[in-house]
């Protein structure tokens, strides 16, 4: 697999999910958040990971392979972890969400445009064989879900609940169990 710098990637632009669109979305998610790790694929500066760790997920990760977005990632944690007390333990993985283990427990994944067409491919490809490996059920929401296709030709994957946010678009809730 070629490295993330010299692939092409149309969907990288940095752009944070709204504290309202996050809310709306994991409601209609219909999950315990204590028996799911939240994985935001692509966590920019860690916004959804600290709004995140408030609902109480048995950990919260955040995977993104941008350097400078990584680093503000890493400071704003610092900052975060200082002056409020998290209900979940929050990481922050510098990398390229395509080559990241994701953790063999229970997932919500948090996708928010990190991919073009081919890369999306791609990852859904990664979460099949992860679902085959490991047994444990993921919920992916794709917010702005413009290649929702790769989803829907997934066998492991079936459309739960289509969730419409004031200020971020449409987000499609897709599960395997
Ligand atoms: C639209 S932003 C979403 C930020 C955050 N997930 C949110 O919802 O607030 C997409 C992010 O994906 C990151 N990204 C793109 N390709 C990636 C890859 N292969 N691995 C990790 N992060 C990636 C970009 O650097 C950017 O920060």
């Amino acid at each position: 697999m070629p490295d993330v710098a010299d692939r092409k990637n149309p969907g990288t632009q940095y752009e944070a999910t709204t504290t309202g669109a996050l809310r709306l979305v994991l409601r209609q998610m219909k999950v315990t958040p204590a028996d799911w790790t939240f994985v935001d694929i692509g966590s920019g500066k860690g916004k959804v990971l600290f709004h995140a760790a408030g609902y109480g997920f048995q950990e919260v990760i955040g995977v993104e392979h941008s350097e400078t977005l990584a680093t503000i990632a890493d400071c704003n944690l610092a900052r975060f972890t200082a002056t409020n007390t998290s209900k979940s333990p929050i990481q922050c993985v510098h990398g390229d969400a395509l080559r990241y283990q994701l953790p063999a427990v229970p997932l919500v994944i948090w996708l928010y445009n990190p991919f073009g067409a081919e890369l999306i491919g791609q990852f859904v490809e990664r979460l099949e064989a992860h679902r085959a490996a490991t047994g444990a059920a993921i919920r992916v929401a794709y917010s702005n879900p413009l290649h929702a296709e790769c989803f829907d030709r997934s066998e492991h994957f079936h459309r739960m609940v289509e969730v419409e946010t004031i200020l971020q678009g449409n987000c499609l809730i897709f599960r395997t169990d």
